[in-house]
């Protein structure tokens, strides 16, 4: 099941750019609603937008998870499903929807603005999470190891957030990547193995690396070697969760990482995932979400189209 057949690879695509229509209608739709008719909307109307689109598309009443549909602080809950809340003028909506069809799954992400326009704040962090995800992509072939690729996204996430003042200057990188300070901010795995299921099946077998117990790095749900025609997600993230960030200000080993002021001004921020399927290849991989909007600049444009 980890390594894919070419007939499931063309599934996959299908399914793929399906899910990456259905995400580009969600994000017009909202746009035309919320700003141009100005209606109030709440979490599961986008979600609507979604599945009445991919249900057509993919002629199938199933979907291979619960949406995530959390506008503001909600989008800082990973795996939240209540998506019963109103939209708020200013917020962010982190939308993980994705397609089922045949047996076979998509898993996407896209966090855009609900008015279509980010602040100078959200595309600081979000620029910051779409520079992770395209470095995985860039760096991800044959023999490279899935833990590597996490410890990849946890360095630019951490130095970003030091270059923005979130984190400390006074310590570098490394330092906070050794003491697992990106945990914090990316309480999950980078990505995972998919295709039949959401989360398939293989990540860690008898004779396949073992699950680290570091902070963060035990939540991957592999840490393969990567191989030809593995379909993995590359979804990192940046989450301003108060409960788990009070924790790490408690604990007197890693607390002097963090510029606890600025932190607390991003309580009701919420978070940003960009989470694209990918397909290794021979030598590197390729991207079976390609076509969605994901930069800053793709994204406004792409909501304002009518
Ligand atoms: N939608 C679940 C996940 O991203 O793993
Ligand atoms: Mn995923
Ligand atoms: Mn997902």
């Amino acid at each position: 099941r980890t390594k894919k057949s070419q007939d499931e690879i063309d599934l996959l695509k299908y399914i793929n750019q399906a899910t990456v229509e259905a995400h580009i209608t969600t994000m017009k739709k909202l746009y035309q609603n919320f700003v141009v008719n100005k209606k109030k909307l709440i979490e599961r109307d986008v979600e609507n937008y979604f599945v009445s689109y991919i249900r057509n598309k993919l002629k199938s009443r199933n979907h291979p998870y619960d949406h995530i549909c959390g506008c503001g602080p909600n989008g800082s809950t990973l795996h939240y499903v209540n998506n019963d809340q109103e939209l708020k003028d200013g917020q962010l909506i982190l939308m993980d929807m994705g397609g089922l069809a045949a047996g076979y799954v998509s898993d996407v992400t896209s966090t855009v603005p609900v008015n279509g326009q980010f602040t100078e704040k959200q595309k600081q962090i979000y620029d910051i999470v779409l520079n992770a995800n395209l470095e995985v992509q860039n760096n991800a072939k044959p023999g490279v190891k899935w833990t590597d690729m996490h410890l990849l996204a946890e360095r630019i996430i951490i130095t970003g957030l030091r270059n923005y003042g979130l984190l400390s200057s006074s310590y570098t990188v490394d330092e906070m990547l050794n003491n697992r300070v990106a945990y914090y901010f990316m309480p999950h795995g980078l990505g995972h193995l998919m295709g039949i299921d959401t989360h398939d099946a293989g990540g860690y077998l008898s004779f396949t690396p073992v699950r680290s117990k570091e902070k963060g790095l035990s939540s991957l749900r592999t840490a393969r070697y990567l191989e030809p025609n593995m379909v993995l997600s590359d979804e990192p993230g940046i989450y301003f969760i108060p409960y788990l960030l009070e924790q790490a200000f408690k604990d007197e080993k890693i607390s002097k990482y963090f510029v606890v002021d600025k932190i607390k001004e991003y309580y009701d921020f919420g978070g940003v995932r960009i989470e694209d399927d990918i397909l290794i290849t021979d030598d590197g991989c390729v991207n079976l979400t390609e076509g969605l909007p994901r930069t800053t600049e793709e994204i406004e444009a792409t909501m304002a189209e009518s």
